[in-house]
């Protein structure tokens, strides 16, 4: 029995989707245990594609459980729409389970977001998961996927809700009218859909972690997260390995293995710092070259290179047993590569991320420069993966990751596709 939890080590859009639909066959459920539709998780077999948001990463294994825990705030809409694309492209869903803790996000928390700091400052996904998550935390305005059983107290709720949210949004100088039977009734019809599907979720992992194997699919990534990140340019979520036992009730001790998922370079959607942004050329290439465009809202992401200095931090928030490399294959055919070992700040030297809230030092990235390993065809990347013998500068470059890091590099992605992966 194992119970693994995969978290991206960065800023978000790791490929933690292609490594949890990679990992899934050895595993006997699936789980997201924070974020919503903020999250793109984009998974690639058997001549098909997914952009999930919401769904755990197995859906290519119907057999599989998996599971929506009480950490994740629900989209009905999306919810609805991943389920039918799923279904129609012939997966069954009917292994899916949703926890009766999840949050619901209402039209106005979508409404909210993006208002709230006046010109959507965070650069948010306007997904409502910041409003929600005030909501789940304030207790009062809050309304649980349980809830819908309730129909009379629900119908109360929602108009009592509806009130403060209006006053709420005049503050800001628009004026909405919601209407609540309208939402009521969307509400009524999406628990006849799912309704099946709503279970205690944390009691059923926590007594499948016993005896089952569970991974665990972190959304976002650790410097994203709303304590450990840089905030306030963060989601609303924990998205650290503390929080995939907070959010689907299974005991931190069952906890067998972390997986840190890191990309070969740097990426971040939305505002807030950056050290190792590239804003040339160099920035562009990686851009082009890993197709970085948000798998959610579409935006172009920043780009930069690989920061050890982010990555110790993750590794000791996380205790991350081990990581997987991706998209090592963007940065095929550059003239060099480098990676960020320090920080210069006010002139002096540091290993240590700063943290700070509204804003953070100016930080000047320290790089050691290593030589590429040219562009390689396809042929050659499946002769590596075959032979597990890498190209010497590509193994100078991980080996210096994974001693600076302290752990072993387990898996390196160099594709989308399930088998564009090299298992060390
Ligand atoms: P996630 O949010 O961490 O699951 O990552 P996303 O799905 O948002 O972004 C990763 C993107 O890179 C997706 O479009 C994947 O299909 C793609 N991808 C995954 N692994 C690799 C890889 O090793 N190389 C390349 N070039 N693309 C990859
Ligand atoms: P996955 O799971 C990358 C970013 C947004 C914004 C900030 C806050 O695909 O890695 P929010 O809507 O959560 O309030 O936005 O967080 N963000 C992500 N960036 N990948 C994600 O998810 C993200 N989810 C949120 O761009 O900067
Ligand atoms: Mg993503």
């Amino acid at each position: 029995m194992t119970v693994t939890v995969i978290i991206g080590m960065q800023w978000g859009d790791e490929a933690k989707g292609k490594i949890v639909d990679l990992l899934a066959k050895d595993y006997d459920y699936i789980v997201r245990f924070n974020g919503g539709d903020n999250a793109g998780h984009t998974i690639k077999a058997d001549g098909k594609k997914f952009g999930l948001h919401l769904i755990p990463s197995g859906v290519f294994f119907p057999e599989k459980f998996k599971v929506i825990g009480n950490g994740v705030v629900v989209n009905p809409e999306t919810l609805l729409r991943e389920i039918d694309e799923v279904e129609k492209a012939g997966y069954s869903m009917k292994n899916l389970i949703i926890s009766d803790s999840a949050h619901i996000i209402l039209p106005w928390h979508k409404e909210l977001d993006g208002i709230e700091d006046g010109k959507n400052a965070l650069g948010t996904t306007k997904r409502g998961i910041g409003p929600v998550y005030m909501d789940k935390a304030s207790r009062l305005y809050a309304i649980r996927i349980g809830d819908l059983f309730y129909e009379k107290e629900l119908k109360v709720k929602l108009e009592n809700i509806a009130k403060v949210k209006e006053g709420m949004i005049k503050l800001f100088g628009k004026s909405v009218q919601f209407n609540t039977s309208k939402i009521l009734d969307s509400l009524i019809e999406f628990r006849t859909k799912i309704g099946s599907h709503i279970k205690n979720t944390a009691l059923l992992l926590s007594i499948a972690a016993k005896s089952k194997n569970i991974l665990l699919e972190g959304a976002q990534a650790t410097f994203l997260d709303v304590d450990h990140g840089t905030y306030p340019f963060v989601t609303s979520s924990n998205t650290t390995v503390g929080a995939a036992c907070v959010g689907s009730g299974i005991p931190p001790k069952k906890i067998s293995r972390v997986i840190g998922i890191v990309k070969a370079y740097t990426t971040r959607v939305g505002t807030g710092p950056f050290p190792t942004e590239l804003l040339d050329s160099t920035g562009e290439q990686l851009r082009k070259a890993g197709a970085e465009f948000g798998t959610t809202t579409g935006r172009p992401r920043r780009c930069g290179w690989l920061d050890l200095v982010m990555l110790k931090t993750s590794v000791a928030i996380n205790g991350t047993d081990d990581i997987v490399i991706t998209k090592i294959d963007v940065l095929d055919g550059l003239d060099e590569i480098k990676v960020c070992t320090s920080y210069e700040i006010d002139g002096k030297k540091t290993e240590e991320f700063p943290t700070g809230s509204m804003k953070l030092p100016d930080v000047k990235p320290v790089y050691k420069t290593f030589k590429c390993w040219g562009k390689l065809t396809e042929t050659e990347w499946a002769n590596i993966r075959k032979t597990k013998k890498l190209p010497s500068e590509m193994k100078t470059y991980l080996d210096f990751i994974s001693k600076e890091l302290g752990v072993k590099i387990s898996m390196v992605s160099y594709g989308p596709e399930r088998d564009q992966t090299i298992f060390l």
